[in-house]
């Protein structure tokens, strides 16, 4: 038995290497150089007692039935005649740099190949990748399997719904197995392809975090599971049976891990960054948006439009996005999925003066499109109803089906509509919808939308898309590696959309982030909120607006206009700075956002519901240099019942980054729904 390690400035991961699949033996905390390995090999080996098998069974990267693993296999393969193929795996070679490593093993007309690559973030991606001489049937291949920490207490997984995304799920990891399978053919509101295993009282701030990310934006499952022995196993791949064609050559999706020993901070922040490095054709500085669903739906009227653009170009916006609505006959969600050419009755004239309009405010123009759609009152369903996915007699999905974006016709269909449209206009930014959930989930579909998306990124290099799936449905590496930016939420009510994205900080970075200022009662909740709140907390990611500028008064457009002004003052350092959770009460939402470099950071603090005692308790910072004095002053007055205001609300105080982070800050005493904003600099 050798031994090898793989080392990111982060984390350590530790393998023995015999006879057959090698096993990940340690991951956690970065070892010290001089570690013997074969040490930890032995030293790592459990005990034989009675009751169980005289040797314990390898959990190795792909643990096999066949060598009695008596948990989930790693691969579960078929012959042609459905019988099942129980590999006698031999180790081959392995392959190492710096920043990678490479396990090549072989049985019988098969190889597995296993691939361990260290990111510049502090992240490690794995990947299994199956070859065989002869086709065969995969019903499951996880990517790397990798050790549970036997110190995890609990399993941290999101879930979420529409409006309603990102609400994270804690269940203890006890024994036995846990599955988590989306099979809704997208990475999904309730799935996204995201878990941590923490250990004992992990808040945001302190405990033990392994972190593992599913690069994929199809079906995906996960399996945690501690077997009887105690010893736990993580798995990760692609939905069983959703490669059901028999093949030669299979790939798992790439799977990020992280490792971090302060809390869920230290895990979110190389996420964050990673994220921040692979969106794709971002413009910078970040635009803000305009979006004019919410203010005009499938209504669209030029005259209106050229009134609302102006309006929200003086409150700051920089991009305008026509969303739903524009294309032939749509004026309700019943039709038109599948014709992508401009609805001549909203515009004779086609985009130009809508355009023009635009590029006389200084704004640029974006545009909606559901490519891999179709309704069935559209020519292109009419014309081609076998492209559908899935039986005719599916339930329909907001009265619309999938187009089998496998098929080479489909995609060159697509592919010919879609670039006309950024060819013939200057169109610099597209927002990618995908709303109804697939009647199947199918591998090939997900890749079909990778290579869509690739042709169309590799001849408009300059088009940044925007993924949303009825808001967040469909947020993972596989599809910010295409993409520059994701549509957290259809919720545009600021209370629940700070907490939506403030989950989703476990793993996105504002800059990828969008988030926008809605209107006064917010239409999917029905909650009235002040423009402060609302501001600010689109003001925390990429902010943009999405209501009827012109429904705003006075006072709402100048809170509005002074938010936007501070962020475009601020974007360049923010849309690059770490967010760091808070760990506050319950009913406070508070995150800090850091420069790289300690220099400065914000804080938003949202009190969402009234506290059970008379004062917010000190607000303890995070990740600050400690032995730095910074000067820390609030961003706005704080509407409240504030008779002896604290010093922090009278003007600029100077404060040393232990006491902010040791003792923290008193805030004056607000009203519940206000947002606290404030700023910091080291001195
Ligand atoms: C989805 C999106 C919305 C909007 C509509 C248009 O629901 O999430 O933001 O674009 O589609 O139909």
């Amino acid at each position: 038995m050798t031994a090898v390690r793989l080392d990111s400035f982060a984390q350590t991961l530790v393998f023995a290497r015999g006879e057959g699949l090698p096993e990940c033996v340690y991951w956690g905390a970065p070892l010290p150089v001089n570690e013997n390995l074969t040490e930890i090999v032995s030293a790592s080996k459990y005990d034989v007692t009675g009751g169980m098998l005289d040797e314990l069974p390898p959990l190795s990267l792909s643990p096999e039935a066949a060598k009695s693993f008596p948990g989930q296999p790693g691969l579960e393969i078929l012959g042609p005649s459905g019988e099942e193929i129980r590999p006698n795996w031999q180790f081959e070679t392995r392959q190492q740099t710096d920043d990678r490593l490479e396990f090549v093993c072989r049985a019988e007309g098969l190889r597995i190949r296993f691939e361990f690559i260290v990111l510049p973030e502090g992240i490690i991606s794995a990947r299994t990748l199956l070859a065989s001489e002869k086709p065969v049937r995969l019903r499951w291949m996880a990517a790397p399997v990798l050790p549970g920490s036997p110190r995890a207490a609990e399993i941290m997984e999101i879930s979420g719904r529409w409006v309603g995304e990102m609400r994270p799920v804690r269940t203890p990891f006890a024994n036995g197995g846990r599955l988590r399978e989306a099979r809704t053919g997208r990475s999904g509101h309730e799935h996204p392809p995201h878990a941590l295993f923490l250990g004992p009282g992990t808040t945001n701030g302190q405990g033990e975090v392994h972190a593992c990310h599913y690069a994929w934006s199809g079906g995906h499952r996960m399996v945690a599971e501690e077997l009887a022995d105690g010893r736990r196993q993580i798995q990760f791949g692609h939905v069983s049976g959703s490669q059901s064609a028999p093949d030669t050559s299979f790939e798992s999706a790439t799977l990020l891990l992280a490792f971090g020993g302060q809390g869920l901070n230290s895990v979110a922040v190389p996420f964050q960054r990673y994220f921040r490095r692979i969106a794709s054709a971002q413009r910078l500085p970040r635009p803000v948006h305009y979006n004019c669903w919410e203010a005009v739906y499938f209504d669209h009227d030029l005259e209106t439009l050229k009134q609302i653009a102006t309006r929200a170009a003086e409150l700051g916006a920089e991009r305008f996005v026509l969303d739903d609505g524009w294309f032939e006959r749509r004026n309700d969600d019943t039709s038109s999925l599948g014709d992508w050419r401009i609805d001549k009755t909203k515009y004779p004239q086609g985009f130009t003066p809508l355009v023009e309009h635009l590029q006389g405010l200084g704004l640029a123009f974006g545009l909606w499109v559901e490519p891999e759609m179709v309704n069935e009152d559209s020519a292109l369903f009419r014309a081609h109803p076998e492209w559908v996915l899935g039986p005719p007699d599916q339930i329909r999905g907001r009265h619309q089906l999938c187009l089998d974006l496998a098929r080479p016709d489909v995609q060159e269909e697509l592919f010919r509509q879609i670039s006309a449209l950024l060819s013939d206009w200057p169109i610099e930014y597209l927002k990618w919808d995908h709303n109804r959930l697939p009647p199947v989930a199918e591998a090939a579909q997900t890749q079909s939308l990778y290579a869509l998306l690739d042709r169309l990124r590799a001849v408009h290099p300059e088009v940044e898309i925007e993924s949303c799936a009825s808001g967040g449905g469909r947020i993972d590496a596989g599809i910010l590696k295409r993409t520059g930016r994701v549509w957290l939420s259809d919720s545009n009510d600021a209370l629940e959309r700070a907490r939506i994205q403030h989950e989703a900080a476990l793993f996105l970075p504002a800059s990828v982030t969008g988030s926008h200022v809605g209107p006064r009662q917010s239409h999917t909740s029905g909650r009235r909120l002040d423009m402060q709140l609302r501001a600010f907390t689109a003001a925390q990611r990429h902010m943009g607006f999405e209501m009827d500028p012109r429904e705003l008064t006075p006072d709402e457009a100048d809170s509005l206009r002074r938010a936007t002004h501070w962020w475009k003052t601020n974007r360049e350092w923010l849309m690059q700075a770490d967010i760091l959770r808070l760990d506050t009460e319950p009913e406070i939402i508070a995150e800090l956002q850091c420069a790289p470099d300690k220099s400065r950071f914000v804080v938003f603090s949202t009190l969402t519901h009234a506290l059970p005692q008379i004062h917010e308790r000190p607000l303890q910072l995070t990740g600050l240099d400690p032995d730095a004095l910074y000067t820390v002053s609030m961003l706005e007055k704080l509407p409240g019942i504030s008779r002896a205001p604290t010093a922090l609300a009278k003007g600029e105080l100077s404060l040393s980054g232990s006491w902010l982070m040791h003792h923290g800050l008193n805030l004056p005493s607000r009203f519940v729904q206000t947002i606290a904003v404030i700023e910091g600099r080291r001195q």
